[in-house]
């Protein structure tokens, strides 16, 4: 029979350390628009499901006075729970504890939480709300970081790895996130920067406010680290609770599957493609057409916008999409949209997630800043990660495929699976504009009317290669559809590749180009 004394005893202590640094920090933290640590990891985890530990954890610090402070929890709170059923290890940082600033103990809690989430196989989330390594406690915050990166990266591929930038992320410790496969900010809240506004004032004579070298919108739109933009943590937590259902716990196994629906009727994929091959459509539009419930959930959503990468489901099996996106800059890959889409294939490889590729571009972008900014070598990841992807591909060449585009884009020669093309796929080494003034050049020249010539080259050539009947008579593309068809041909084509196996050669591992 336990001892009520011993019990009481208990609660009180866990009562006041729930309280992490106190009532003052805590209205502090509200009066900046977020919650406390444990709000967040109770929003987000399903009722009574979160289990805690490492509750009694102080820091073991001297210098500075710290064996005078107290930092409860050490500032960093780590447990399990699950969300929708599937389940978590989780660790939130806590401002309110000497701005959840990283010292040894507070590592040590991370690394415990991190290393049972790779020993029992489930996603990890990591809250990030943090002044960064705990200066007081030198090169033993250091080490502390050094040691999560090491788990991020061996980790990597291996169990789904979110985090969620809820506060200032500062120095090296933005280094974890990006070491994970999505990062997700919340507006005026989310800070992320290697060296923050003082240091490049002092350094650079440039004055800049925290918003503006690393908010939200700068890292959604312009840098690419993070994958979900919201406006409250509300919604930030509603959308990490929509990518749990869309990934497996790990990666020996697939998501979990749902009902099957159909798309919604107001997707009419008939209609979306207009009839003048040079106007733009929304390539969401077909995604939603083809998706279950036309549920298409967008990653990367404001970066890079001329293509579009997220998950739907088939038949109730979560499929990654990846599309070229006409009304951005005609859908061209360039060095930005090769960077989103390589890392996003590679997602879908690592965990299972066959991936349906959806082709409208003119090729890769031309141009002196492309080139310079390494076209060359970032266009090359998405030929690699396409090649090396083994999970089911299947790509659907809806209008232009030319060059280099036909092939990066899951072509046949990258081993797609299956290769569809719709009637008004175009498939050729380059436009036939451009073509024909290249390879009739001299007819056009010597013509009475040259710009008639032109306009009958022009055609001669769409005729006789912009169309997906070469491609087809060569086995390059499997079947020219109908758009009515696509769904049904990929559902089937998604059924009879689940069991897809296909060996590689034996190596280390590869050298990607990044
Ligand atoms: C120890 C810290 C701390 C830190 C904040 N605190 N950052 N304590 N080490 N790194 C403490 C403050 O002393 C304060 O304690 C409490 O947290 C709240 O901080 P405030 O400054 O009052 O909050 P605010 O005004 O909101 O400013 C937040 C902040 C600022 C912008 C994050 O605190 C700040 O600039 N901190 C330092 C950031 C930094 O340079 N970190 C080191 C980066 S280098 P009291 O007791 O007064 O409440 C790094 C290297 C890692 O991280 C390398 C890994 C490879």
């Amino acid at each position: 029979m336990p001892d009520n004394k011993k019990i009481r005893e208990l609660k009180e202590k866990r009562e006041k350390l729930l309280l992490g640094g106190g009532e003052q920090a805590i209205e502090k933290q509200k009066a900046m628009g977020k919650r406390t640590a444990r709000e967040r990891i109770l929003g987000l985890l399903d009722k009574d499901s979160f289990n805690e530990y490492d509750l009694f954890v102080e820091h073991d610090a001297h210098d500075f006075d710290m064996d005078k402070k107290s930092l409860p929890t050490d500032g960093v709170i780590i447990g399990t729970g699950t969300i929708y059923g599937a389940p978590v290890a989780i660790f939130a940082q806590d401002f309110t504890v000497a701005g959840g600033s990283l010292g040894l103990m507070h590592s040590r809690k991370i690394t415990k939480i991190m290393d049972h989430a790779l020993k029992m196989r489930m996603p990890l989330i990591g809250i990030n709300d943090s002044g960064g390594a705990r200066i007081q406690e030198g090169v033993n915050s250091l080490a502390g970081y050094g040691e999560i990166f090491f788990r991020n990266t061996i980790s990597s591929g291996v169990i789904p790895q979110i985090s969620v930038i809820l506060g200032p992320c500062a120095g090296g410790a933005v280094y974890s996130p990006a070491l994970t496969d999505f990062v997700f900010v919340v507006d005026n809240i989310s800070k992320m920067f290697i060296t923050g506004p003082e240091v490049i004032k002092t350094v650079l004579g440039e004055e800049i406010s925290m918003e503006d070298l690393g908010g939200a919108r700068v890292h959604s739109e312009i840098t690419g680290n993070a994958h979900f933009f919201a406006h409250s943590e509300e919604e930030c937590f509603e959308q990490i609770k929509k990518l749990v259902t869309f990934i497996p716990w790990h990666n020996g196994k697939k998501a979990r599957p749902f009902e099957p629906a159909e798309p919604l009727k107001e997707y009419n994929i008939n209609k979306i493609m207009p009839e003048d091959p040079t106007h733009p459509y929304d390539i969401k539009d077909v995604i939603r057409a083809i998706a279950d419930n036309s549920d298409f959930f967008e990653i990367m959503e404001l970066y890079a916008k001329n293509i579009v990468i997220g998950f739907g489901r088939m038949g109730g099996k979560t499929t990654g999409f990846v599309a070229n996106q006409p009304l951005e800059m005609a859908g061209v890959l360039d060095v930005d949209s090769s960077d989103k889409a390589a890392r996003f294939i590679r997602y879908c490889d690592a965990f299972n997630i066959p991936i349906i590729t959806l082709v409208d571009l003119p090729g890769y972008l031309p141009g002196v800043d492309q080139e310079h900014a390494g076209v060359i070598r970032h266009g090359a990841k998405v030929l690699y990660a396409y090649s090396e992807a083994t999970v089911p591909k299947l790509t659907v060449i809806l209008r232009k495929a030319y060059g280099g585009g036909y092939i990066a884009m899951s072509s046949r020669h990258l081993r797609a699976d299956f290769v569809f093309a719709w009637p008004t796929a175009e498939i050729a080494v380059m436009g036939p504009e451009g073509a024909a003034n290249i390879i009739f050049r001299k007819e056009i020249m010597s013509a009475p009317d040259p710009e008639q010539m032109r306009k009958q080259k022009v055609e001669e050539y769409k005729m006789k290669f912009a169309n997906p009947y070469v491609a087809a008579s060569r086995g390059y593309v499997d079947a020219v559809i109908e758009p009515s068809e696509t769904r049904r041909i990929l559902l089937h084509s998604i059924e009879i590749s689940d069991a897809k196996d296909v060996p590689m050669p034996a190596k280390k591992h590869g050298l990607p180009p990044f």
